[in-house]
């Protein structure tokens, strides 16, 4: 069962100037499912609309986002329920205990005044009642470090005194304490050297294994999603464009603008040049017709510049949506 399913979920940023309003598409018509504790990575270049979809999906949508159309469903106790009819205040319930998000660099915005024992306070009392704070606080937490691998000492440091790696885990340690079904982390990794990576990537591994939760990890990084998915979606300019077993995405690329993100990756002993993705993302305030990836695709043909595809499964869990798998499946 679907643990998140979104269907035709569309959210733009208007911005008003003076006369003119500018529409910025960056979720443009995305459905999607998500499945019961899978790690399903979104990869896609800067300014995809990664970020905004997370957002989206998390009932975060403030002016000058707005969601324009579509419907998010969360599983709750085997049923679906449109989180969009959801009230703020019964949907505040769900935060950090459904549904935990991790917003990009985060890590940097853990209090810098208070002790982490005292940030984890404060997000534990702000959720849970605490009636022994031996019994129903400092047992759960330092149980719930330990079994994450993290020391117990962060307890008392503060912020500057970590490492940004260790921040970086002590941030997901705090938005995992209730055990929420879906946790939703935007980069997690970036900015972090390799070990530090390593480290975060292997956290939320154990995080899924202890807790049986489903991961929504967004990085622009392949080899983060190679360690580390069971599914990866690729954004290019508000869509999905491609959607696929991990495995099966770098196998068997088979959208253009992935291949392009799979050719650029560093292989080992490779030291041929590696061809980026050719020219620039189209501003989603101004989007070329048809498909959005046309002007950069080197097997544009006339039907793209006129239509967009939709993504359409081709093989088992392998979608794309490319008029050329299409002609291709056809012939
Ligand atoms: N507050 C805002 N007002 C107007 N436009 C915005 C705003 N925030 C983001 N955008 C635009 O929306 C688009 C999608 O942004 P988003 O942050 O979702 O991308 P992203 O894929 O997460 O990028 P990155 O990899 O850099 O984090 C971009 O074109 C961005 O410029
Ligand atoms: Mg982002």
């Amino acid at each position: 069962m679907d643990i998140l399913k979104t269907e035709n979920l569309k959210s733009y940023y208007i911005l008003e100037m003076g006369e003119t309003k500018k529409e910025v598409k960056a979720v443009n018509d995305v459905t999607i499912n998500i499945h019961e504790d899978e790690i399903y990575g979104i990869a896609g270049e800067s300014g995809c609309g990664k970020s905004t979809f997370l957002k989206t999906i998390c009932k975060l949508v403030e002016p000058p986002l707005r969601m324009i159309g579509g419907t998010i469903y969360y599983q709750i106790d085997g049923k679906y329920v449109e989180i969009t009819e959801i009230k703020e205040e019964d949907f505040r319930k769900l935060r950090w205990k459904y549904i935990s998000y991790i917003p990009q660099g985060s890590m940097n915005a853990l209090n810098p005044i208070i002790r982490i024992r005292e940030s984890f306070k404060d997000f534990f009392t702000a959720h849970q009642k605490i009636e022994n704070e031996e019994r129903d606080f400092e047992e759960p937490l330092k149980k719930h470090l330990s079994a994450l691998g993290l020391p117990v000492r962060v307890l008392k440091s503060y912020p500057h005194q970590l490492s940004g790696g260790m921040r970086q885990r002590t941030t997901i340690a705090l938005a995992t304490i209730l055990k929420p079904r879906i946790i939703v982390a935007d980069e997690p990794t970036t900015a972090l050297d390799v070990v530090a990576q390593r480290a975060v990537i292997q956290l939320l591994k154990d995080i899924q294994k202890l807790q049986k939760n489903t991961i929504i990890l967004v990085t622009h990084d392949m080899a983060v999603h190679a360690n580390i998915t069971d599914r990866i979606g690729i954004m290019y300019a508000g869509m999905f464009v491609e959607e696929a077993r991990t495995d099966d995405i770098f196998e068997n690329p088979l959208h253009p603008y992935t291949k392009f993100l799979i050719a650029s990756l560093p292989k080992m002993g490779d030291k041929t040049y590696k061809p980026s993705v050719p020219g620039v993302p189209p501003s989603l305030s101004n989007l070329p017709p048809g498909c959005p990836f046309h002007p950069r695709c080197p097997y544009v043909m006339d039907i793209c510049k006129k239509e967009i595809p939709q993504l359409v499964e081709l093989n088992t869990e392998h979608k794309s949506a490319c008029f050329l798998n299409s002609k291709e499946r056809v012939e």
